[in-house]
């Protein structure tokens, strides 16, 4: 995306991390150029966060200046500094954030968990499926000290899921009653730490666990490059879709009892004697 100020002048790095000071992490300089710059990139960050609400459909964008400075979230945005003429073009943004969220194990059971969360990810349409969007990630990896199975994911697009399938291998969901999407392994260090009964204090940052996790997982990242995002069926079912609602204890019953279900069709009163009568023989 071009700008019709020079990028360069403020995005001196490839990537550059931003908080809600609205300037780059590590900036110099003083409070005259601080205000223009400031100024600057909440532009950037505005015009990005509408492009990549246009590009999932949102009535409203996820990321905006206004929302970051009142925030505790950050901002990784990739630049590409030969772009428009010299004056450099930004192709990507990464919204990170932690959140309190309630959200299941494989078991069922709900946990309360601070999460490090990814909310909002875009590349600009005319630079996506070659590579870009994997160098912001990795750069966001090493930043927050955290591997792709410990991030929970508001509300993923198709097109992410493909992503985190194709580059990291993940495809086996949990499910969970908000937007968010984990995978397998995002519990794994609080398994480990609870069984060594220390406490669990969970930042989402890569612990030892976490390796023993990567090393023990059927497939190691590497192994999926080969991967097209057609062959990811998960897609479908998570991406933008209705949150999940877990079955109920009745729904079970009928599910597993063809028998039971031919019944319902026929009488809502047959029904009921059933169920009755298979809960009594539980
Ligand atoms: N259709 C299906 N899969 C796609 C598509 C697409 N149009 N674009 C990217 N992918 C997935 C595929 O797995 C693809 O591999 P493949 O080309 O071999 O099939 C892989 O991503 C490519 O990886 P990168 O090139 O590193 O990723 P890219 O630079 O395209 O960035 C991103 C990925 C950010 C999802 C980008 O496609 C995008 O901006 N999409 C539109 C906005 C969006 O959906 N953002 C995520 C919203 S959800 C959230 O933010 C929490």
């Amino acid at each position: 995306m071009d700008f019709r100020f020079n990028v360069n002048d403020f995005l001196k790095n490839k990537i550059t991390k931003v908080n809600n000071t609205l300037l780059p992490e590590k900036f110099s300089g003083d409070r005259r150029s601080a205000g223009l710059c400031s100024n600057l990139l909440a532009e950037v960050v505005d015009e990005m966060g509408l492009a990549s609400a246009k590009a999932q459909g949102l009535l409203k964008p996820i990321t905006s200046a206004e929302r970051l400075r009142n925030s505790e979230h950050v901002v990784y945005l990739l630049a590409e500094p030969e772009g428009n003429n010299g004056k450099g073009s930004v192709v990507g943004l990464l919204k990170m954030g932690q959140k309190n969220l309630f959200i299941f194990d494989a078991t069922g059971l709900n946990h309360e968990k601070m999460s490090l969360c990814v909310l909002d990810f875009y590349v600009h349409e005319s630079r996506q499926r070659k590579g870009y969007g994997k160098i912001l990630f990795e750069h966001m990896l090493r930043e927050e000290n955290t591997v792709p199975h410990r991030l929970a994911i508001d509300k993923p697009s198709e097109k992410f899921l493909a992503f985190l399938y194709k580059h990291y291998g993940l495809s086996k969901i949990i499910p969970q009653t908000n937007n968010f999407v984990i995978f397998d392994g995002f519990f794994y260090n609080d398994c480990k730490q609870s069984i060594g009964k220390t406490e669990i204090i969970d930042n989402g940052q890569v612990t030892e666990a976490d390796n023993l996790y990567k090393s023990v997982s059927r497939q190691s990242y590497g192994d999926y490059h080969h991967i097209r995002s057609d062959d990811h069926c998960n897609a479908q079912i998570y991406g933008r879709q209705p949150p999940y609602k877990p079955l109920s204890t009745i729904g079970k019953i009928v599910q597993s009892s063809p028998s039971t279900l031919e019944t319902t069709k026929r009488s809502g009163v047959q029904f009921h004697h059933r169920l009755f009568y298979m809960e009594f023989n539980l």
